[in-house]
């Protein structure tokens, strides 16, 4: 047990909904006085119940740096900062909240904690000491006084007595759980083995996925497909948007009639032509769906958009919604789900979703619900499939803690493609997969720029619901809709063809480096904190990352020519030259638009699974 080097805490009386107990998790040693090689001991480890709920708090070192909290936008390093850890949809700043946060980070001082709860709990990182707690401490020299707010704010940081403070609302204990370290690494691997081990995605899912038109009918979107083939795009998923439900907002999860009369000779053809099919939908349930009956009893109190919330947290409304699935979408063939609006938005207008003051059967208040929702929801349709011995993997909007096994990625309304990347960087951290999907795009640099993260990244996904022709016909939406093909199609389609191809050929290295996902709890996809700790360039990088154990990806945003790159110590090589690069330095490099700059880090291990000789006819790195 001592193996797994995880040690819980408990402290006060938790609740009875919370993750573990909900999801299920590894095992754990009891964190007692010098059980543990942790940076503090279990004295320094102190709580109390205050009238906002349950308060615990920590020793935090000067120095160190602090990474995870989920799918986060805005930035990489949370020490000094506030994360206030609320499902929120699109989040507009720096505040925590974000689709999938998840109560867990890691920590430079050696160690990885998880608070095991689903309240929206407060971590200040850094930010506040006690009263009293600067008294001895000694004001530093300062040859030059720099006036400026944000030098004046980091010396005071720097200064001052740290601690972490975490507040969870609403409730009178909670469960610590720590990994130890001494690297990021060790704890970030050793959480998702807890998590039960990174998911095992199908191989077809780590091929390209095509999200057609929301507007299309089955002929439709049989004529695209084929199309696809014909075009030599190589894609191996192809999703179907809201218009297949015969109500969509709320679901009836029933076919309309008009626009797809026989949906199970669409499955068919298109999976005889190679393609694995994915279907939208919600878990809000229109009174006209035949899952409206059987869920009324095992659903929360308010409803969303006139339907049913499913509470998902009680096992009867999960087999229900499964049992379904099973019978009308998994025997005839379909392979996943999109599960949309499952997160809740306070940035959106159309603010939707049921209320932090609802409750539903299981116990759970709305609060609760909210932050367990998406991976609730994940967790029943997965069991739809496994039901019928079948593997899945499809997308979500939002998730949790424990989330590392769970075969979905995650995607956003959110577009701008820094954060994108900066979310790809951070997921790494939590045991989550992002899947920065390619959209609407202002030019076709953009839509090639966007393509190639796309193709460095999880899930590889063209996201096209609002766009009848294809992005390389046409990148403008209004344009595309009246049919109107862009003058340079032809170089845009060459490029994506190529990058659709380069994304087959690497299926197989990511095969691999989701087998260690699963069975050692390393991250596929990676900030480079995680690999070059040490190295404090490195750790503070937020636009470069590890894909797979030995290719290093900078993406590069429309409008640039090029990038800085930094690249850590040792000998590299350049992906697509093979030329030798040194590390330890950062350079300038200029990037053509049919190149995302990417670098090998070990030839001979990434040779196993990929040949470079012969893709594209470049001769590369051997
Ligand atoms: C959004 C979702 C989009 C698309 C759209 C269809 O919520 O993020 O990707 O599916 O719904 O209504």
């Amino acid at each position: 047990m001592s193996d797994q080097k995880v040690y819980r805490l408990r402290l006060g009386t938790p609740e009875n909904a919370a993750p573990v107990r909900l999801f299920g998790a590894g095992e754990a040693a009891p964190f007692n006085e010098g059980a543990a090689s942790l940076p503090f001991s279990r004295r320094e480890v102190q709580s109390r119940a205050a009238a906002r709920g349950f308060v615990v708090e920590l020793p935090m070192r000067n120095d160190e740096d602090i990474y995870g909290f989920g799918l986060q936008f805005h930035s990489l390093n949370h020490a000094g900062r506030r994360r206030f850890l609320k499902v929120n949809s699109d989040p507009v700043c720096d505040t925590g909240e974000t689709h999938a946060p998840v109560p867990f980070y890691v920590s430079t001082a050696g160690y990885g904690l998880f608070v095991d709860t689903f309240r929206c709990a407060t971590f200040y990182l850094g930010t506040n000491g006690e009263r009293g707690s600067s008294k001895e401490t000694a004001e530093p020299e300062q040859e030059r006084k720099e006036f400026s707010e944000e030098a004046l704010y980091a010396l005071k940081r720097a200064r001052n007595k740290r601690s972490v403070i975490i507040e969870i609302p609403h409730c009178a204990g909670v469960d610590l759980y720590f990994f130890e370290g001494p690297r990021l690494l060790d704890a970030v691997s050793r959480y998702n083995r807890f998590s039960g081990g990174g998911c095992l995605p199908p191989r077809w899912a780590l091929g390209a996925w095509y999200r057609m038109y929301g507007g299309a009918d089955q002929e439709a979107v049989l004529r695209l497909a084929e199309q696809f083939r014909r075009d030599k795009m190589p894609f191996d998923v192809i999703g179907l948007e809201p218009g297949w439900h015969s109500h969509r907002y709320s679901c009836s999860f029933t076919w309309d009639a008009a626009l797809f009369p026989r949906p199970d000779e669409l499955v068919e053809r298109l999976k005889a032509q190679g393609y694995a099919v994915n279907l939208w939908e919600h878990a809000f349930v229109h009174p006209s769906s035949p899952l409206y009956e059987t869920l009324e009893k095992h659903s929360g109190n308010y409803e969303v958009w006139g339907g049913l919330v499913p509470d998902l947290a009680d096992s009867a409304a999960r087999e229900r919604f499964a049992a379904y699935h099973a019978r009308a979408f998994v025997d005839a063939g379909v392979a996943g789900f999109k599960l949309d609006e499952c997160d809740s938005s306070d940035f959106n207008p159309s603010n939707w979703s049921f209320p932090d003051c609802a409750s539903f059967p299981s116990g759970l208040d709305g609060e609760q619900m909210h932050s367990a929702f998406g991976l609730l929801y994940q967790k029943t349709i997965e069991a739809a499939f496994a039901a019928r011995g079948a593997r899945t993997f499809g997308l979500a909007r939002s998730s949790w803690a424990l989330a590392s096994p769970s075969p979905f990625a995650l995607y956003s309304d959110l577009y701008e493609h820094r954060q994108f990347v900066r979310a790809l960087v951070n997921a790494g951290f939590c045991g989550l997969l992002w899947a920065p999907e390619v959209r609407s795009c202002v030019s076709s640099e953009d839509f090639i720029r966007r393509l190639q993260t796309a193709v460095f990244s999880p899930l590889t996904l063209l996201n096209c619901w609002r766009i009848p022709n294809p992005p390389w016909f046409q990148t403008d939406t209004a344009d595309n809709l009246a049919g109107i093909r862009m003058a340079d199609s032809d170089t845009v389609t060459r490029i994506t063809r190529q990058y659709l191809e380069l994304r087959a050929a690497l299926v197989p290295y990511l095969s691999a480096a989701f087998q260690r996902y699963h069975d050692e709890g390393v991250p596929p996809m990676r900030a480079l904190a995680l690999d070059y700790q040490e190295d404090e360039r490195a750790r503070a990088i937020d636009d470069e990352y590890l894909f797979g154990p030995d290719l290093l990806a900078a993406p590069v945003f429309a409008g640039e020519a090029g990038r800085e790159v930094y690249l850590p110590q040792g000998e590299w090589r350049d992906f697509w030259t093979g030329a030798p690069v040194e590390g330890g330095r950062s350079f300038f490099v200029t990037a053509p638009l049919d190149r995302i700059p990417v670098y090998v880090k070990n030839e001979s291990t990434v040779s196993k699974c990929f040949d470079f000789k012969r893709f594209w006819g470049y001769t590369i790195c051997i």
